[in-house]
């Protein structure tokens, strides 16, 4: 829109401009920064327009942005015309991602690199790697603390590794997604230890308080993150003598995004990496970026419009990047991440589906569909131009993020089936074959969230260690009724590394002084490509998962209903043991139903159900996953243990 006072002010920061500035060929970059600037304009205003030095920010921002876009090479402006053109290239169906160490997968960065043909086996072909920069040498909160944020981890490679990834990356079609941790440093990043020393400019980089006034006003609403190994959201830093706010872990100072300088600098290094290659940036524990006295200091309004603030900035110098919002938060709040308002609000095209994600592990616990259909239907709606992660483990642990309302109308009681949930399992009942770890284990209330990966939570590590192949297959078949369910949603499938060889939990983490508080250790394993090898061997566990995911992920490239163009209508089914939704094209017309047992026996579904709805199976149904005809039982389609189903008609 154009806007008079906002386009002088435009006017005359290009004016300013230094002259090695205004001498480049700027002409992409300031189409889009004309088109952006009011919105960007009235955002800064909002959070910053009460300081005198407003105007100095604001061309320093412009500045920052400027010299990012110069610095911007060649072939990525090309993409990022191309994507611009293609706008909604990312709601394909064609994209797989998958989410892994540097370390864990493949040793180091040049290791992955190595391993790009094994994920292209797979049919992998968005890779999300874990923190990979500098970080403190003992705990460093899986590399979530960060201490240098244009320096790689010596122990995972350097920054040349990271361009030739990308580059091979390009290459092979695959999209590369990294983390920029925008909430916190570490204690050891330059800006602490300049806060550390005395300086009032970089103490103003963070909440850094004399006495515990503040703090305890804070603390009267703030939840803690980390009850257990990081109680308190304070932590008093013996030499600078004062206490500064830590949310997450002790050495993970909060920054300040009250102050304009913060914002800049946390641009400069989103629009750093956006150079550097990657396709997708993930932003690192969103809900948080805004403290409030007397809030939670999670989903505030300015966090939202910290988040807009960043997307209008990378639009106009990097446009083809798009964010993922790493969100962890109630189904409600999850959905304002994709942005308010459906034209200007934009602020992150991709949310982590974590009510999805624990709908799933609810529903592997109660062997049955009541909850996941229930939470599917009050999942909010997004916007156009938004689309989900949807994943069943990741490197955190399961928080049960859906709400109370949810469980009571699935009919149970929620603080005991919460408990329930969390007992399964944690392996406490006889008919529980889960290996699942408590986390975060509040004693005050008794709340818990799990750790552990799928293979052992699903009961797949104790039947392999009864050696009872029986249960083995049925296990394996839970496995890929999980993996079906995130195929086929609408949105991007993220698999988590290991998961495609069915890994167990990782014990080892409780010798290591640095990680044995945190049971999230357990899942965050190491690949043993020997045994990865078995994937090659018929009647192997490894051999058994791969493939079906290898030959399910083939399927969802060829079906262009699972694209997510919000083309998915639940469908309301009498067998609460069953999920069924159909997810259509709106232009071929052509549907395809998806149907899920999540019970250990068989299972049967109405068909004159579906016609109620108005979905006909027509005459000819064909699994899409297994090209077979399913099993009709007199007008009822009969799903066997764990069975799903990709049904088209022809
Ligand atoms: C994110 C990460 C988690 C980390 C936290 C603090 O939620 O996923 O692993 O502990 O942020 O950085
Ligand atoms: C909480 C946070 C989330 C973080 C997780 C780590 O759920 O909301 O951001 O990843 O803790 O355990």
């Amino acid at each position: 829109m154009y806007e008079q006072f906002s386009h002088s002010l435009l006017n005359e920061i290009l004016d300013k401009l230094k002259p090695k500035i205004r001498k480049q060929d700027l002409h992409h970059f300031y189409t889009r920064l004309g088109a952006n600037f009011y919105s960007l304009f009235l955002i800064f205003e909002q959070l910053y327009g009460q300081r005198d030095d407003f105007n100095e920010h604001l061309l320093y921002l412009v500045e920052t942005m400027a010299r990012q876009y110069i610095k911007r090479p060649r072939n990525l402006r090309r993409s990022d015309l191309a994507r611009e053109k293609d706008f909604n290239w990312f709601l394909d169906q064609k994209w797989v991602g998958m989410t892994l160490y540097a370390d864990g997968f493949a040793d180091n960065l040049k290791g992955v690199q190595a391993k790009l043909a094994y994920l292209q086996e797979l049919g992998v072909n968005l890779v999300h790697i874990m923190p990979i920069l500098k970080c403190p040498k003992g705990a460093s909160d899986g590399g979530y603390a960060v201490s240098d944020f244009r320096k790689i981890n010596d122990k995972i490679g350097t920054l040349e590794n990271v361009k030739n990834l990308a580059k091979e990356m390009k290459q092979r079609e695959m999209l590369l997604t990294l983390d920029v941790v925008v909430n916190h440093v570490s204690d050891e990043h330059e800006w602490a230890q300049k806060a550390r020393s005395g300086d009032p400019r970089y103490q103003d980089y963070f909440y850094c308080f004399e006495n515990r006034k503040i703090p305890d006003m804070f603390e009267q609403t703030l939840p803690e993150i980390f009850p257990d190994q990081a109680p308190g959201n304070f932590t008093w830093d013996e030499t600078m003598h004062k206490w500064v706010m830590t949310v997450f872990n002790t050495y993970q100072w909060d920054l300040n995004y009250s102050n304009p300088a913060v914002f800049i600098e946390m641009l400069d290094v989103l629009l750093f990496w956006a150079n550097q290659g990657v396709d997708i940036l993930r932003l690192d524990a969103v809900a948080f970026l805004w403290k409030k006295i007397g809030s939670t200091s999670q989903n505030e309004y300015e966090a939202h419009k910290l988040l807009q603030l960043f997307k209008d900035c990378c639009q106009i110098t990097a446009p083809g990047v798009v964010f993922i919002a790493e969100a962890i938060v109630a189904p409600v709040e999850i959905v304002k991440y994709f942005g308010e308002d459906a034209i200007n609000a934009k602020e992150c095209e991709i949310a982590y589906n974590a009510t999805l994600m624990a709908l799933l592990w609810d529903a592997v616990a109660t062997k049955n569909a009541k909850l996941l259909t229930q939470g599917i239907k009050n999942l909010p709606d997004k916007l156009e131009r938004a689309t989900w992660l949807n994943y069943i483990r990741c490197h955190d642990d399961i928080g049960l993020g859906f709400t109370n309302e949810d469980i009571a109308q699935a009919g149970y009681e929620p603080r005991s089936h919460r408990e329930f949930i969390i007992n399964y399992f944690a392996g406490k009942f006889e008919n529980s074959s889960a290996r699942g770890l408590l986390f975060a284990h509040n004693k005050k209330n008794n709340d818990a969230r799990i750790s552990g990966t799928l293979t052992s939570l699903i009961g797949l590590e104790k039947a392999l260690e009864e050696n009872d192949p029986e249960k083995i297959d049925i296990i394996i078949q839970h496995i890929l009724l999980l993996h079906s369910i995130i195929f086929s949603f609408g949105g991007i499938p993220l698999i988590y590394y290991g998961d495609e060889l069915g890994t167990i939990n990782d014990y080892s983490y409780i010798e290591d002084i640095s990680k044995a508080n945190d049971s999230r250790w357990a899942h965050r394993p190491r690949i043993d490509w020997e045994n990865a090898m078995r994937r090659k061997q018929p009647g192997t566990v490894e051999y058994k998962i791969f493939n079906a995911l290898k030959k399910m992920i083939a399927v969802r490239k060829k079906v262009s209903e699972f694209s997510d163009f919000n083309n998915r209508k639940l469908l309301e089914i009498s067998n609460p043991q069953l999920l069924a939704y159909v997810r259509f094209n709106i232009k071929t017309r052509k549907s395809v139903l998806v149907v899920g047992n999540f019970d250990a026996h068989p299972q049967y579904l109405n068909l004159f159900e579906l016609e109620t709805q108005g979905f006909q199976m027509g005459e000819h149904i064909r699994d899409l996953y297994s090209g077979n005809t399913p099993t009709l039982f007199k007008d009822q389609l009969v799903l066997p243990p764990y069975r799903f189903y990709w049904l088209a008609g022809n």
